[in-house]
């Protein structure tokens, strides 16, 4: 099936970095829909304003800007997504959230549209199976900044389609990202192992080993990490960084994966991180 037009469900930090990239770099037509105008237009400003910054590196022209914010129409009707060949749904990290969003799309969408999702840790299979179409569902799995990052993990879930599968990893190609198959397993491959060493840097600074500062000095000079691991989880969000311990926690079994104390602390306060303006570190404009 070609795409033409692609869906995308969720216009926060993930939903907006995905339409950015198919509107900019894969030159798609994108319906950018959230569940509020304020949303939407949070999203639609902040890709306006990473377009412009490259307008002024001179690494787009200011022509293609226009043309790339032409290409997004702004939706808050689920509706809309009639009109896609494709949809990526990239809303809140909540089980009963998503599997409500596929019910809705496996009714609204054409048949034979593949309906993927962002999730960073549910079951594809289990994502699969509340829509009728079970062998086009898919997981398309971006990482934040969606802009900067490379990688897009590809999930098949038990039943998706090979024609699917190959269809979503070109797809993520367009974007110009390189796709990365992965078994359909809690965390799949990048969680599973980036967001235990962000648990245990929390616990590190929860047993008053090393402050936040140098436990993230530790693994940008030590272990060159572009940034540290507290500061990477305000960047991913603490409530993501939590939900994602909890499935591994609860999906494998293994005590390893428990979650630190100041993890659940931290969201149940509301420091989520960059995007609360507060986590590990204060992002207020009076800090
Ligand atoms: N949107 C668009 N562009 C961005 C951006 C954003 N949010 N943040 C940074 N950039 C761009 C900057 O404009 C800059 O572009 P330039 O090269 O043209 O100047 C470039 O990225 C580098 O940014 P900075 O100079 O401001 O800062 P850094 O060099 O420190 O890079 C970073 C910032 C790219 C975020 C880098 O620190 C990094 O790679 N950090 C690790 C990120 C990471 O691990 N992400 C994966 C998280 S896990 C995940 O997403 C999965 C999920 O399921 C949890």
């Amino acid at each position: 099936m070609e795409v033409k037009t692609l869906g995308v469900v969720g216009a926060g930090q993930m939903g907006s970095g995905i339409v950015q990239v198919a509107a900019n770099v894969g030159g798609l037509n994108v319906i950018m829909n959230d569940i509020a105008d304020e949303f939407v237009n949070k999203g639609y400003d902040a890709i306006s304003k990473n377009l412009d910054k490259l307008v002024s590196r001179q690494r787009l022209a200011a022509d293609d800007k226009d043309a790339t914010l032409n290409r997004i129409k702004k939706s808050t009707d689920i509706n809309d997504m009639q009109d896609a060949d494709f949809v990526v749904e990239a809303a809140t990290e909540k089980e009963n959230i998503k599997l409500d969003i596929f019910r809705n799309l496996d009714s609204i969408c054409k048949p034979g549209v593949v309906l993927a999702s962002n999730t960073s840790s549910i079951s594809i299979t289990k994502i699969g199976a509340v829509t009728g179409r079970p062998e086009n569902v898919i997981g398309m799995h971006f990482m934040n900044p969606v802009p900067v990052m490379k990688l897009v993990e590809v999930v098949p879930g038990l039943v998706t389609s090979q024609e699917v599968t190959d269809l979503t990893e070109s797809l993520a190609k367009q974007f110009g990202k390189t796709p990365a198959m992965c078994k359909d397993s809690p965390g799949f491959t990048l969680n599973r192992i980036l967001v235990p060493m962000i648990n245990e840097a929390i616990y590190t600074l929860y047993e008053g080993v090393a402050t936040v500062e140098d436990i993230d000095n530790v693994m940008k000079l030590g272990a060159n990490h572009p940034m540290g691991p507290l500061a990477l989880a305000d960047l991913v969000g603490l409530d993501t960084c939590f939900a994602i311990m909890e499935i591994l926690y609860r999906e494998l079994g293994d005590p390893k994966y428990r979650p630190c104390p100041l993890l659940r602390k931290y969201v149940d306060a509301g420091f989520l991180g960059v995007k609360a303006g507060k986590g590990f570190y204060d992002y207020s404009k009076n800090k």
